[in-house]
């Protein structure tokens, strides 16, 4: 295992920088626009009502958040959430949250 987390973090910071920055950025959205206020520090919700998120990759918090956006995906708080979000915010939120274990 640490040599997996060896390896995904020489990848993240040799190969491909930008991946890098944007996670960071993500993370800072994450707590800017207020995501983390329900689904948690990490990712991790600690109220039943809101669901985790680490765990979840990349393409599927972008697919996830992109539907919120357009209303493909019904859900009253996500929807207003994802509203105030530019398509750089859903990618680096993919980013960072995709990045969470
Ligand atoms: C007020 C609470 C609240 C806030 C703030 C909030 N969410 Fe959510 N989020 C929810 C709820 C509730 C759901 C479940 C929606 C459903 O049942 O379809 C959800 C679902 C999601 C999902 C889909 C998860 C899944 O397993 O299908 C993603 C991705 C997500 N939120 C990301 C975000 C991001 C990114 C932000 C910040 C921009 C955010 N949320 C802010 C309450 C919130």
């Amino acid at each position: 295992m640490k040599f997996v987390s060896a390896f995904v973090l020489a990848l993240v910071l040799g190969f491909n920088g930008s991946a890098f920055a944007d996670a960071t950025a993500g993370q800072s959205t994450y707590a800017a626009k207020g995501c983390i206020g329900c689904h948690g520090a990490g990712g991790k919700s600690v109220v039943p009502t809101y669901p985790s998120l680490a765990g979840r990759d990349a393409a599927f918090i972008k697919k996830n958040l992109t539907d919120f956006r357009s209303g493909t995906r019904k859900n009253p708080t996500m929807n207003a959430m994802a509203a105030a979000l530019k398509d750089a915010d859903i990618e680096n939120l993919a980013d960072y949250i995709g990045s969470l274990k």
